[in-house]
């Protein structure tokens, strides 16, 4: 057995390959299968004249979905996907698959999340988690060679890291307990025993609203160093970010061509440096003329794309009556992806009034919302790191700066192109009583955080860390535009199943 990743290796042979149709058409004495097996797409070829009887007719009741093994010999042409077609010299029929419920015809988001066992299988769900692997993966390979130790944080805890009002409560043999909303206390403790480490694990916030940028069950990556301030902190998760960037461009031209990814933006990312503003100036920035114009800018395009797109469909639905039956299909697709950018392009409508509202009455001193986030970074082709907002707004944890008590060390990363934080962290008050101070203006009880506070008696040292959020970062790689296809399963706001 083979695979169609490792096709390559085998020009000319016989090889056999596992797997599924993905689609399949017939023509005289030719059976056309495109089978998938999990690491890429092929064009299988079953002529009558080349196999039996029986595997000919075999081939032409398989369904999509159908399982099946087919050999045959590999032949190199570039016009096949993948670069090579496989040309049948026999086949094994595991199932006939029943009528799949995925078909190419468009269906519905809800449609499709109903149905996430099995949409993972097509082409752009599964391109997705190949990139969301390799982001995995090289997440690992940066922080072991920094020389980082991973840990994990226990995921019940009695500790609310970022905030109340996110919190899901679970009963723990009759006491409140909570599921983790971030490993960073924990992290913090595993710093002061091995200097660097990361957590990656699952949390949970209990957000109340449908967004494109929120679930319930994200996964987050949290590094904590003793000894580093925020530059230090800043500057590794710079590093980091081209890292994973660099890691997949490396790998994954393929399924950024599914997904359509304009990968001008990565390579930018990972070749120039970000640009660093502080919260003052991204405020200023929010509430410029050149913002405005932006977003003028931004009304009058999508107007224009507009009128131009419901010009075209009226003329492609006028041909469609006459047209063949190659170049109906054609136009069935177009008008798919016409419907769809539509809708796209009605809810940016829809939004630049309200965004160009809200950027221009922005007010220092409030935390910056997913539209203002979008304004901000639809305006850079890189990442950008925003330090040094307002204490208010940040966690109880934060260290304040010592040149102005009113701005916490803080720092979030943004990514450009409209998609916004991916990163959140800080430097961390390291003084017992300060720290102190802070649990009770933020009314968090005491107790549960004695254990923590003891970090600020016995050897205390400045510290910083950040948390990654992986389904944003996989979200901004691949240009998804919400998180529910960054995730195998996505929990949010009314989704628990599949
Ligand atoms: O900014 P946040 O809330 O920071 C923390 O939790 C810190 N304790 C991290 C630290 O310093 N160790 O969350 C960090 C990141 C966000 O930037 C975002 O990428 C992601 O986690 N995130 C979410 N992702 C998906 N859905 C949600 N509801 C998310 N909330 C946060
Ligand atoms: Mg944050």
């Amino acid at each position: 057995m083979t695979t169609i990743k490792q096709l390559s290796n085998h020009e000319d042979e016989i090889v056999t390959l596992n797997g599924w149709i993905y689609n399949s058409r017939s023509s005289k004495g030719l059976h056309f299968l495109e089978v998938r097996d999990g690491t890429g797409l092929c064009q299988c070829i079953v002529s009558e004249q080349e196999v039996s009887e029986e595997v000919f007719e075999a081939a032409g009741t398989l369904k999509q979905e159908s399982s099946l093994s087919i050999s045959g010999k590999v032949i190199k042409d570039d016009r096949s996907v993948g670069g090579y077609e496989l040309h049948a010299t026999d086949l094994k029929v595991y199932q006939v698959a029943e009528n799949y419920p995925i078909t190419p015809k468009d269906h519905g988001v809800e449609f499709l999340m109903e149905n996430r066992h099995l949409w993972l299988r097509s082409q752009r769900q599964w391109a997705a988690m190949q990139v969301r692997n390799t982001i995995i993966f090289s997440i690992h390979q940066f922080f072991q060679g920094e020389g980082f130790i991973q840990m994990d944080a226990p995921v019940f805890t009695g500790n609310a890291a970022e905030g109340t009002t996110t919190l899901f409560e679970t009963d723990y043999f009759d006491e409140k307990a909570y599921l983790t909303q971030s490993g960073q206390l924990y992290a913090e403790a595993m710093a002061m025993a091995h200097g660097k480490v990361y957590t990656f694990g699952p949390t949970f916030r209990a957000e109340k609203s449908k967004t494109r940028r929120h679930l319930t069950e994200f996964w987050m990556i949290e590094p904590e160093m003793a000894f580093y301030d925020l530059e230090m902190n800043m500057e590794l998760a710079e590093k980091m970010l081209k890292f994973i960037i660099t890691s997949v461009l490396e790998k994954h031209d393929a399924e950024l061509e599914i997904l359509e990814r304009d990968t001008s933006f990565l390579k930018k990312a990972a070749a120039e440096p970000f640009k660093k503003i502080s919260y003052t100036e991204a405020v200023d920035q929010l509430k410029s003329d050149e913002t405005a114009a932006v977003l003028d800018q931004m009304e009058e395009d999508r107007e224009t794309e507009q009128k131009e797109i419901k010009q075209e469909l009226k003329e492609i639905k006028k041909e469609h009556g006459s047209a063949k039956k190659w170049r109906k299909a054609q136009i069935d697709e177009r008008i798919k992806e016409i419907h769809s950018r539509i809708d796209q392009i009605d809810e940016d409508l829809r939004n630049i009034p309200v965004w160009k509202e809200s950027a221009a009455n922005f007010e220092w001193g409030n935390d910056f919302g997913g539209s203002d986030e979008t304004i901000l970074t639809m305006q850079y082709d890189t990442p950008v790191m925003v330090h040094r907002y307002p204490a208010a707004v940040k966690a109880f944890y934060m260290k304040r700066d010592p040149e102005d008590d009113k701005l916490a060390l803080a720092l979030d990363v943004l990514a450009p192109e409209g998609y916004g934080e991916i990163i959140g962290g800080s430097e961390r008050e390291e003084s017992l009583d300060v720290l102190l101070d802070r649990i009770k203006a933020h009314d968090l009880p005491e107790e549960a955080f004695d254990w923590y506070l003891d970090l600020r008696k016995y050897g205390s040292v400045p510290h910083s860390g950040y948390g990654l959020g992986l389904e944003r970062t996989v979200s901004w790689v691949c240009g998804l535009t919400h998180v529910r296809e960054t995730i195998p399963f996505p929990r949010m706001l009314g989704r628990l199943r599949p």
